[in-house]
């Protein structure tokens, strides 16, 4: 299984908030692609953070289109459950927790909210066949994904994400990853600090 959990990188879901979220809110479809997104815990906190900031009007146009290789075949099941063990909610700011997750009948286990469950939707792809799965992307978060490639194969998929990103789109990636040297001109900074970009041109 995949090493992930919830709210796994708060200081790059507070820069999706404060960079990103203002400019994406104006727009009539918010989609966005979770790149390598495990067993859901990651796109689960991405839409709780966005529905913390928007009226449920707004949160309705958010799609996070959640992509995995996943050799396990399991990802699809989970993440459409939205069901999760005790042990892997307790980290979950409390005020979120008890917003969004309610018991599931299993003792310890819990399920995510309707809401926040319809705005996920799962599929299983493989990143390296640099097809997007979409085009017109408002954000691309892929996190602890492209450590897993050679060189080469990053530069890629970053290109591949910036042809499906929308002008003006962002990209999130995790925080010891840079982008390539090469690929500066594609990309700026949205500030010091998170690895928060914006797509260039
Ligand atoms: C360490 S997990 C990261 C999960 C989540 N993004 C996070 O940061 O918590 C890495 C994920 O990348 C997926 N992955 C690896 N190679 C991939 C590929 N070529 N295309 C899509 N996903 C891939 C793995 O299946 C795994 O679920």
């Amino acid at each position: 299984m995949a090493f992930t959990y919830f709210f796994r990188d708060m200081q790059t879901l507070e820069a999706i908030r404060d960079y990103a979220l203002p400019a994406l809110k104006s727009r009539r479809y918010i989609n966005i692609w979770d790149a390598g997104c495990a067993m859901g815990q990651e796109p689960y906190s991405l839409a709780m953070v966005l529905r913390e900031n928007m009226v449920r009007m707004i949160f309705r146009n958010v799609k996070i289109y959640a992509t995995d290789i996943d050799g396990s075949n399991l990802f699809g099941k989970i993440i459409r459950d939205g069901k999760y063990p005790g042990e892997q909610v307790r980290r979950i700011p409390k005020e979120i927790f008890a917003k969004y997750f309610s018991p599931n009948g299993k003792p310890d286990h819990f399920i995510i909210a309707d809401e926040i469950r319809k705005s996920v939707e799962y599929q299983k792809h493989d990143l390296l066949t640099l097809r997007p799965v979409r085009n017109n992307f408002g954000l691309i978060v892929c996190k602890n994904v492209l450590l897993h490639f050679k060189e080469a194969e990053r530069i890629n998929v970053i290109n591949m994400f910036h042809e499906a990103l929308s002008e003006g789109g962002f990209l999130a990636v995790e925080q010891t990853q840079k982008i390539p040297e090469k690929m500066k001109d594609l990309f700026e900074p949205v500030a010091a600090n998170v690895q928060l970009f914006r797509k260039k041109g």
